[in-house]
């Protein structure tokens, strides 16, 4: 059997004949993450509903919420041990990295659900679709034992270098043209309110400008697709942990640049014709925490800007190493800069929801 995939030659995987067992054993827990996704939106009801009585209750909740794209990740991780995958082990892992996604998936689901005048409820699609994803998995993992091996003939071939190389030079522009500024500009709304809509006010004027708004936007749709198109070749290969983790990371990426892009572009300015600023970040006027429909953006932001730090953290990690530094040093060096981007996303967070230093 052949797949046809990336701008390199064909690859060919072979699916083995012979029910090799693969060297990572698959049980139940590797079906896990579809059904805690399943939950996701329950957990963050019950955060609603506790959040003005219990407070401890509903931290509870808030934390099973961020619960499922973690353990979605350790699924990931530990299917990603397997030095020869069987074809349960890359459907399973797909599925896992589809579950890491929960919170930019959740909140897309609301936007369109919306934004379609609720034909259906946005939390009949969710369990519909998670619903469907677990029996898949569950199959999958109960059938593991007939699965086969994929066996690479050509393994040289597998990702293209052409398009990680495009892929890290977009991202670097991107970095330039606008990411910096816009994690500048939400670090600033810790210190306060003014301080963050003065600095949008300055940065606005680059990256809303006609010659570079259109420009990033486009290479943010290229990060997106080559980011796809390199997470599906890596799906077949075992990987440890930084690769897991920047697999992951850009997984969840793509899902949230798309969500992201939509509510600011299709749902704010032109669908409900609302300022695409400070308030509607905070969701205004009752907040982020206080609303049953905004707590869903307490986790989808918070991972949003913390994988996004952590890609760009393992991609120099990736690039240092193959430039001679010692793979010891870089590891730690990742592990500093993935701990950097977790305090700076809960600083940002913590000035979204009104602890700020200004106040
Ligand atoms: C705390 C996290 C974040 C919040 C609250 C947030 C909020 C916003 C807001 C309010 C805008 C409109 C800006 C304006 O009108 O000038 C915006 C635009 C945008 N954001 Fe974010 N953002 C966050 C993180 C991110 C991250 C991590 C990315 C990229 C991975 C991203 C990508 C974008 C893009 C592409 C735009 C469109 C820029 C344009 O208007 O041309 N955002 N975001």
């Amino acid at each position: 059997m052949s797949f046809y995939h990336s701008t390199e030659a064909p690859v060919h995987f072979s699916f083995s004949k012979s029910k090799m067992a693969s060297d990572a054993s698959i049980t139940w827990w590797h079906a896990a993450p579809p059904i805690a996704a399943l939950f996701y939106p329950f957990f963050l009801k019950g955060f609603s509903l506790l959040v003005d009585t219990e407070v401890s209750l509903a931290t509870l909740m808030l934390a099973m919420a961020m619960s499922v794209p973690i353990l979605a990740f350790f699924v990931a991780w530990n299917l990603g041990k397997a030095a020869h995958p069987i074809v349960s082990t890359v459907r399973l892992k797909s599925i896992a990295w589809l579950a890491i996604a929960t919170p930019p998936m959740f909140t897309a689901d609301g936007v369109l659900t919306y934004m379609g005048g609720q034909a259906v409820s946005e939390i009949t699609l969710w369990v519909m679709f998670w619903a469907m994803a677990s029996v898949i998995a569950l199959i999958t993992a109960r059938n593991s034992r007939t699965s086969v091996v994929i066996t690479f003939p050509n393994a040289k071939n597998f990702s293209s270098p052409r398009l990680r190389v495009a892929h890290g030079i977009s991202a670097v522009v991107i970095l330039v043209l606008f990411l910096t500024m816009h994690l500048t500009n939400h670090l600033a709304g810790a210190v306060s309110e003014a301080e963050h809509r003065h600095l949008m006010d300055i940065f606005r004027v680059i990256y809303r400008s006609r010659a570079i708004e259109p420009f990033v936007v486009l290479l943010f749709l290229f990060q997106v697709l080559s980011g796809l198109v390199l997470l599906r070749t890596n799906s077949h290969r075992p990987a440890d942990f930084y690769k897991t983790l920047q697999l992951a990371s850009g997984g969840y990426l793509a899902f949230f640049i798309l969500a992201h892009m939509n509510s600011v572009f299709i749902y704010a300015r032109r669908f409900a014709g609302i300022k695409t600023d400070w308030d509607f970040a905070t969701g205004a006027p009752t907040g982020l925490l206080h609303d049953p429909w905004n707590i869903r953006l307490v986790p989808h932001y918070y991972l949003g800007v913390f994988l996004i730090i952590t890609h760009l953290v393992l991609a120099a990690r990736v690039v240092c190493i193959a430039h001679g530094m010692p793979p010891k040093r870089a590891n730690f060096s990742s592990k500093l800069g993935i701990i950097i981007g977790a305090v700076i996303a809960a600083i940002i967070m913590l000035g979204m929801t009104g602890l700020q230093i200004g106040n």
